[in-house]
């Protein structure tokens, strides 16, 4: 749906999904500070924030004005400043600057009265307001960012677009590749990019911008059609877009939709594993706002073994899901470190590396499994000696290295049975 805006009247209202997404974003942000804040070299917290399409930043919600994305960037940062000094004798410098986009002039408008009456005045050099297409304006701002952080280039882009097909993945692949600690979450349509797909040259025309070609929509149109259904459409576009994006990781839940029945797609694409654990903890705490299909386990988006969306399992972010998928983990992980330890032992960091994509379980969800098989002698965590562990262990470090003993090893390969 689009919203409208103008200065002078009041903000449009504002709809069941678009209100979980504005609390999912903050949410995050604040997750989002305090990890980065724990891990700064120095005082200073550098940091630039883009809304690349920031609409007019209100909205009505009944009878209050509540706040858009812009604003939510803006009070969420300011809390975190007083939230992050609270304790501190020597307090932490903030140097955050925002871009806000939007291609509509009244909504830019709508935008800069709203910021005014909250006290941000037009000569505040932190944020930097843009009357311009999205794409047109990225580069520019790509450039600012690596001027004031030529190394790591440390950023969140929001390109919350209407539909599919305003953002290139082109572009969200130039921001992940010259800004190499930048993040971004992008809103998509899922559920009507689905409905829409067809092969007729005008739609293989539209979704151009998500990088597919004319034999990727015939294979689309074709899973649509075949057993597979929606669930593998979308399990094949995730992977797309993951790939066309260079993102490593990716959290592609759906925001649960209350009137339509069209699923909003929130992914979050970035290349740090660290990043990924804090958008998938801000799942577990919205657990009413998403959910995605397949077990939690290492079947995310899966569709295998079912036949349609209608008959796939919906995963919920909650507490009874939360101990069904630690069972579920003991289960499976033990085979999948099999899998992974092949060839010797490997790292905490590398194992992270490899489920995130396929689980919806956090890092901490992971470790305490893996302590689990370990107390129970299913698996040997080797530390820096370069042998295993056999005293008492709480937590494991990144650094640590996970082997299968070899007798257990050929009952999990069946080469034992
Ligand atoms: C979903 S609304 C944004 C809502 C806002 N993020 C919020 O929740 O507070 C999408 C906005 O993108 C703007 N827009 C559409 N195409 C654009 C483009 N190519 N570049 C920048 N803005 C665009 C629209 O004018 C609209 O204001």
């Amino acid at each position: 749906m689009s919203f409208r805006w103008h200065p002078d009247e009041p903000p449009p209202s504002i709809e069941g999904h678009s209100r979980a997404k504005l609390r999912v974003l903050r949410s995050y942000l604040r997750a989002y500070f305090d990890r980065l804040a724990a891990h700064l070299p120095r005082d200073d917290f550098k940091l630039d924030l883009v809304d690349g399409f920031a609409g007019g930043g209100t909205f009505l919600d009944g009878k209050a004005i509540v706040s858009g994305t812009p604003l939510i960037m803006l009070e969420e940062s300011e809390s975190a400043r007083q939230r992050l000094n609270q304790d501190r004798t020597k307090p932490l410098r903030f140097d955050f600057k925002y871009y806000f986009v939007d291609i509509e002039e009244a909504h830019t408008d709508h935008l800069k009265a709203a910021l005014n009456e909250r006290g941000y005045g037009a000569d505040d050099e932190r944020i930097v307001i843009r009357n311009e297409a999205f794409q047109a304006v990225a580069g520019t701002i790509i450039a600012e960012i690596r001027r004031r952080q030529p190394r790591a280039g440390r950023s969140l882009f929001l390109l919350d677009q209407c539909g599919f097909t305003h953002v290139e993945l082109a572009l969200v692949a130039r921001i992940l590749r010259e800004l190499p600690k930048a993040e971004v979450i992008l809103t998509l349509a899922a559920g009507t990019l689905v409905n829409f797909l067809a092969e007729t040259p005008a739609i293989v025309q539209a979704v151009s911008p998500l990088d597919l070609s004319e034999s990727d929509v015939h294979d689309l149109v074709q899973a649509k059609e075949g057993a597979g259904g929606r669930a593998l459409v979308q399990r094949v576009l995730r992977e797309k877009i993951r790939l066309a994006t260079g993102a490593a990781y990716d959290t592609p839940f759906f925001i649960r939709p209350e009137r339509s029945r069209r699923a909003l797609w929130f992914l979050h694409l970035s290349r740090h594993p660290i990043a990924r654990d804090v958008m998938i903890q801000c799942h577990w705490n919205n657990f009413s706002t998403f959910e995605h299909y397949g077990s939690g386990d290492f079947n995310m988006l899966g569709w295998d073994s079912l036949r349609s969306t209608e008959s796939l399992r919906l995963f919920h972010f909650d507490e009874l899901e939360a101990e069904d998928l630690r069972v579920r983990l003991l289960k499976t992980v033990p085979e999948e470190l099999s899998a992974l330890t092949s060839e010797g032992p490997i790292t905490i960091d590398a194992i992270r590396h490899a489920f995130a994509n396929r689980t919806a379980a956090r890092f901490s969800d992971l470790d305490s499994v893996i302590l689990q098989l370990w107390r129970e002698r299913e698996i040997e965590i080797w530390g820096a000696s370069n042998r295993p562990r056999s005293h008492k262990l709480r937590h494991l470090r990144p650094h640590d290295r996970i082997a299968i003993p070899q007798q257990l090893r050929l009952f999990l390969t069946g080469a034992g049975q």
